[in-house]
Parts: C-alpha cells; structure tokens; sequence
C-alpha cells in the first residue's frame, strides 16, 4: 500500500491542522449538505457489532456525496471472519481476513469497520486487531466507526461544544469527563476519546471516576498527558463529583467496565453497584458554569443520566448526533480526495 494512502484509526495520528480542517469542512456540510465528493466512491461500512447513528450517519453521507454505502455484518448477512494467523480454520468462521480485506479492497474505495473488544482479555483487545487488519490487508484507507476508540465520536463531540460556546477555541475551558453507573461493563472506547480530543483541543480536563479500578489504559492517559505537554491545557484525574463538576463548562458522560476486572465481570459487578450515584443530576449540572451536558448516545434515561438532564436545554446530545453525519462526511471526503491525488478509483480499476 501507497505511504500516501491515510486511514482513520485515531484523531492522535491527524494533526491538529487536519482535526481543524475536518471540523470546518464538516461545518461547511452542515450548510450544505448535498455534493458530488463522493461520486464513483463507494464505501464498505462492516459491522461486527449493532448501531443506529454510525450506520444511518454513514449510509445517508455516502448517499448525499453522490457515493454508494454497502453494510455487511459478518457472521449475520456475510460470512463469519477469521483474524489468527496460521490458525487451523476449523470453527465458526468461513474465511480469513486476509482474503476478506483484499477483496473489498477490490470492490471499494474505503471501508468503515465497527468491532468492538471481545471483552474477555484487554491485553488483546487493546491491540484493535480487527480493525489493523483490516487497514493492514484491504489496500484503500479504513474508517474507524467505534473500536477501542470512536475517532468519528470526537469529532462530532468537539464541533458541538463549539457549537455551543460560539467558538472554535476551546483552550481554558473546563471539561468534565464523567463515569455513570451503567447495568452492565461497556466499552472503554467513547471514554478514550473523549479524554484524547479534549486534551487536544488544549481544555482543562477532568477524568471523574469511582476509584483507580475504574482508570483507563495507559496508553489513553499518556496520550491526554501528551497532548497537555504539546497542546496546553490541564489533566486531571478525580473521585470527588462535587470538585469535578464546579465551575464546568462541559460534562460529557459515559459508563466503561473497570479494566482490572476485564473478562470477569462477576467480581465487578458488585463494585459497580455502589456507584449508581455518579448519575449526572441536576444537583450536580447546578454545580456548573454553563449547564452543557453531552453523551454520545445510546443512553438510558435516569441509569446514566435524569429526565430532567437530558430534556434540559443544555444537553446537547441530538446535536452531537446530527453532527456525526457532517463529520464523517468530511472524513469520506477527505480520503477520496487523498484517492484522486493518488490516481485510485475502485470503477476504472486504476489502484495505486
Ligand atoms: N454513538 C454511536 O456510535 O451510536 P450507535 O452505536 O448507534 O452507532
């Protein structure tokens, strides 16, 4: 594969500048959302796992760009896939990866991927190999629709707060990243991104949590670490609700299984139970500047967040959602146009 050829895996591999010009092009979308910038593309958007915003979001971009979205579920409406190397294929799955991706990589101009961890070991899932092989054998560029991190989240996340605060700088600002108790251990990813792009975007960031147990990776903490060194801005990490939430500009929320217990959610579960107050409340939303409150959506009412939080006119999760379009309209435009430079198109079968 060409050194040219970008994928979207994760918002720390773009530079700043390129974060910026995605943001603008996605609100030059908003405007006007109808064009040609996809036309001839199309757009493999595989999904191992369910959804409703990324793929409608997805599919309806495609669609209004002038290019054509083809969903495959593996395992449900296309054959179920083997990631192991030198493995001997004699389980559930029908092929390999290896010839998977290549012959997408025939058909496509990009492929969206959605896998999220198997949740049984962390030291495995943290490797996102689903979504490197598929970036490593299809030969055109991959868009990351929500692994281990939810790149397309950020940027929809990010464009709403500037939505809201009227402005594209979001340095000072004072963003809350909180825990919420959730019935079940979901995935790390939201929050991983969450806390990258706002540390990005050179907020004073604040990680609240239940305890230590509930820290995320490493490698997401020193990415928020690393992006306050280069970026300005502030990291800090709190138990406390009350300290976290005074004088907020932004409180995003989202739950995540505890990262000691992965795979043995029973011993978790009854940890998670004495958490069920890190609810986001009005109480708590009092506590802030600005009363703006986010979450990426699913969300179940008065679990994670109150009735009263999340009709307020200070959430603005629909916006967020409605923005996941624009933004990844400019992501798929984006990477067609590094494809014209590049001379790829998928229909005259001229590949790099
Ligand atoms: N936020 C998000 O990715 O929603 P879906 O899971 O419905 O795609």
């Amino acid at each position: 594969m060409s050194p040219a050829i970008k994928h979207f895996l994760n918002t720390q591999d773009w530079s700043r500048d390129e974060l910026d010009a995605l943001l603008r092009d996605a609100a030059a979308f908003k405007r006007l959302p109808i064009g040609q910038q996809l036309a001839r593309r199309s757009i493999a958007l595989v999904f191992f796992n369910p959804s409703m915003r990324t793929r409608t979001s997805f599919e309806l971009g495609a669609h209004q760009l002038g290019g054509k979205a083809i969903v495959l579920q593996p395992g449900k409406d296309a054959w179920p896939i083997e990631f192991e190397l030198g493995t001997v294929m004699d389980g559930e799955a029908e092929e390999h990866i290896i010839e998977v991706a290549q012959v997408l990589g025939r058909y496509v101009d990009m492929i969206g991927v959605r896998a999220f961890p198997k949740f049984v070991d962390w030291s495995v899932d943290r490797e996102d190999r689903v979504l490197r092989a598929f970036a490593r054998y299809s030969g055109v560029p991959v868009i990351n629709m929500e692994t281990i991190t939810h790149p397309c989240q950020e940027l929809a996340h990010v464009m709403a707060i500037q939505e809201r605060l009227g402005t594209e700088d979001l340095r000072g600002r004072k963003y809350v990243l909180t825990w919420t108790y959730h019935p079940r251990p979901l995935n790390t990813a939201v929050a991983n991104s969450a806390l990258t792009i706002a540390t990005r975007m050179g907020m004073d960031v604040t990680l609240l949590c239940p305890s230590e147990e509930y820290l995320l990776d490493e490698r997401y903490l020193g990415w928020a670490r690393e992006n306050v060194q280069r970026h300005g801005g502030s990291f800090t990490i709190s138990h406390d609700i009350d300290t976290a939430y005074e004088g907020a500009d932004v409180v995003y929320a989202k739950s995540w299984g505890a990262l000691p217990y992965f795979g043995h959610w029973d011993l978790e579960q009854p940890i998670r139970e004495r958490y069920r107050h890190f609810i986001v409340d009005e109480r708590k939303m009092a506590l802030t500047r600005t009363g703006l409150f986010s979450h990426c959506l699913p969300l179940r009412r008065n679990v994670k967040a109150t009735d009263a939080v999340m009709d307020a006119p200070g959430c603005f999760a629909i916006d967020e959602a409605e923005n996941r379009l624009h933004v990844q309209k400019a992501v798929m435009a984006r990477l067609a146009r590094d494809l014209d430079q590049v001379g790829h198109d998928a229909v005259s079968r001229n590949r790099f």
